[in-house]
């Protein structure tokens, strides 16, 4: 028996929605019934998702993702159509009947965390089981249990504010855990953290899956986290289904020309980005510290040159050993005019495919900077290499970083290693992590 089952879902928005289902099952565009003054959201969505199996929804802005996925809990009434959990039909649900359902079967991880900021992280991760008025002792065990499986153990005591944003949607995580659903929605979950710490929590997420065997529903409108992540993708587009299959499949054997323009010549140089390959940047050196200093940095880490980086994560140039180690030698006190501030930067998005040319250019691996003009991570030219190699199946060649948060101090990054190496594992030193507080709404608490 399927886990979840959508069959011929739809959800209108606006008066008189049951003539536009009509109209939309003859097969009109939603574009084509705007005269009913109605937003059709999902369309004729049927999918059946198997225990143990993480679903990716993805698809465009307004593509219906979010819809769809308030409807298989229950949030929403469909239009028409019905969604069986574990054989059950909760569209004939009562109220009552569903919130028992939500709070035993289902749970929910939101994009920007949906935690209580007054209240612990045992409470938050607690939550679910207090809902179901599950007794504190037994609740904050199960929660303990679940903040050590997401690495969190020591942290019970703080609130979310004291958190970075990568922990924080780890408490998240760890209150679906605790809660002890078989079925896990998750909405756009790790779209608000930052590139290296998205892909070290996608790790987590295909590692305790493999662990939990929990049936993941996750929603992206990433490719290349639907690529890693995905057992099977759907796509969507403009409210209906595109697409079902593995990424292989979808890569392979696009089912129209709307898929086959999205993965458009993967060429696996143009489906993995920056983003994807990049490395923590290691060592980094603080701008305001001297020659010798940073001399010795590199020295510690066996490198001939470094990224010269502000605490609040600017970058601002690099450095070389043997310019710095001749200065030193002649006894110049500060790093300012040593410092190469003429550097390729490439924006996190960039494709790999455009990112040879300027490797090849440039003496230092390539700095990927955000939007917001942080630093967020390297790309040595080996690196670029690798992933022009072949490799099977869904796997994005993109493990090859070490997975480490870059030090939110810019200057203490873990001294993890080159390619392949193992994610360091524990959360950083709070003070560290301090900086991303963000404002958490009790998006959960329904
Ligand atoms: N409560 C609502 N009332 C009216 N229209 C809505 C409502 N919720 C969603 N819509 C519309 O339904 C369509 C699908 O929205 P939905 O939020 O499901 O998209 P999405 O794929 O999750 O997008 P995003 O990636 O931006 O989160 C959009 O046109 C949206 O404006
Ligand atoms: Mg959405």
């Amino acid at each position: 028996m399927p886990a979840v089952r959508a069959d011929k879902l739809y959800k209108i928005f606006g008066r008189r929605p049951g003539k536009a289902v009509d109209l939309l099952a003859d097969g009109r565009h939603r574009d084509e019934i705007k005269h009913l003054n109605v937003t059709a959201a999902v369309i004729d969505v049927s999918f059946e998702v198997q225990p143990g199996e993480i679903f990716v929804v993805m698809g465009l802005s307004g593509s219906g993702k979010s819809t769809l996925i308030r409807m298989l809990n229950g949030l929403l009434p469909p239009t028409a159509g019905t969604v069986e959990v574990d054989g059950t039909d909760i569209t004939a649900l009562p109220k009552a009947g569903l919130r028992k359902l939500r709070s035993e079967k289902i749970s929910m991880v939101f994009q920007h965390f949906a935690l209580f900021p007054h209240r612990t992280v045992l409470d938050n991760a607690a939550y679910g089981l207090e809902v179901r008025g599950v007794a504190k002792d037994e609740r904050h065990a199960k929660a303990r249990e679940a903040l050590a499986l997401v690495g969190l153990e020591g942290w019970e005591a703080k609130v979310p504010g004291q958190l970075s944003g990568g922990m924080q949607q780890r408490v998240g995580l760890a209150r679906a855990l605790a809660a002890d659903t078989d079925i896990i929605l998750m909405d756009e979950a790790f779209s608000a953290l930052d590139p290296l710490i998205r892909r070290d929590m996608q790790s987590q997420l295909l590692e305790l899956q493999a662990r939990l065997g929990k049936t993941i529903i996750f929603i992206t409108h990433d490719l290349n986290e639907a690529m890693r992540l995905g057992d099977r993708i759907c796509v969507l587009r403009d409210g209906r289904v595109a697409q079902i299959g593995t990424a292989e499949e979808i890569l392979n054997d696009p089912a129209n020309d709307y898929v086959a323009q999205f993965v458009e010549d993967v060429d696996r140089t143009r489906v993995l980005t920056a983003s994807s390959v990049m490395e923590a940047p290691i060592p980094v050196i603080d701008p305001d510290k001297g020659p010798r200093a940073a001399l010795r940095t590199m020295r510690d880490n066996q490198t001939v040159s470094a990224f010269v980086v502000r605490r609040n994560r600017q970058l601002v140039g690099a450095v070389r050993e043997d310019v710095i180690g001749a200065a030193v030698r002649d006894n110049v006190k500060e790093l300012d005019s040593l410092i190469d501030t003429d550097l390729a930067r490439v924006h996190p998005d960039t494709p790999v495919a455009d990112l040879f040319g300027q490797a090849a250019e440039s003496p230092y691996p390539l700095a990927v900077v955000d939007d917001a003009d942080r630093f967020v991570g390297v790309i040595p030219r080996v690196t670029l290499l690798a992933a022009l190699a072949p490799t099977t199946g869904s796997d994005t060649g993109a493990d090859s970083g070490t997975g480490a948060e870059p030090a939110a101090d810019g200057g203490t990054a873990p001294a993890g290693a080159p390619p392949a190496a193992p994610p360091p594992d524990g959360p950083p030193a709070p003070e560290a992590a301090a900086d991303t507080a963000t404002d958490t709404a009790a998006e959960g608490s329904r």
